[in-house]
């Protein structure tokens, strides 16, 4: 009987814990790349020809021949530097978040799915890993800058 109670007891602890810390079993917890390459990354950009839909900031890369395409812009200034788990969802779930500065219809086709090609299927986990660190090198963090009040009388 008292065995009983102490396995109920570790059970009810556990599945405690479990509910407590809320770990979705899809979350991205324990998520990480190993160190990819940026170089190599850079010259993938151009050879998927990610171009096509986006600029890098204060990188050059060939010009898009899809005019009517809106032109998603990566790198440069930001509040907060994007993560690589922010970055790899962009690139093999882009439909997933989409960025606020744009309107939705935008960036998406008429079902509203991203127009971001799909890469899943073309795409080694390698060169996934160096488009990531070439792109996430590419953001840096805006300086932040106080509001400044004017004295009150
Ligand atoms: C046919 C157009 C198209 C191509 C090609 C394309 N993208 Fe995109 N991409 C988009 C659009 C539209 C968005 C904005 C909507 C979204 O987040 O899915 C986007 C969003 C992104 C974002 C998130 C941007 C943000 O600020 O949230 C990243 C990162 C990105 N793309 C990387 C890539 C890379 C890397 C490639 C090449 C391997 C690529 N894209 C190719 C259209 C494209």
């Amino acid at each position: 009987m008292k065995s009983c109670l102490a396995v109920a007891a570790i059970v009810l602890v556990g599945v405690g814990s479990l509910a407590g810390c809320g770990t979705d079993p899809k979350s991205s917890m324990g998520f990480t790349l190993p160190d990819g390459n940026a170089k190599q990354g850079e010259t993938l950009f151009t050879s998927f020809q990610c171009y096509e839909c986006h600029t890098v900031a204060g990188v050059t890369v060939p010009e898009s021949q899809s005019p009517d395409q809106t032109i998603v812009r990566l790198g440069g200034e930001v509040s907060r530097i994007k993560t690589y788990g922010e970055l790899v969802t962009s690139i093999i779930n882009p439909s997933h978040r989409l960025p606020n500065r744009y309107h939705a219809e935008q960036v998406t086709t008429d079902e509203g799915a991203s127009q971001m090609t799909n890469y899943n299927d073309v795409m080694t986990v390698t060169e996934l890993i160096d488009l990531v660190a070439f792109l996430q090198s590419q953001y840096t963090l805006s300086e932040y800058e106080p509001t400044v009040y004017p004295p009150y009388y």
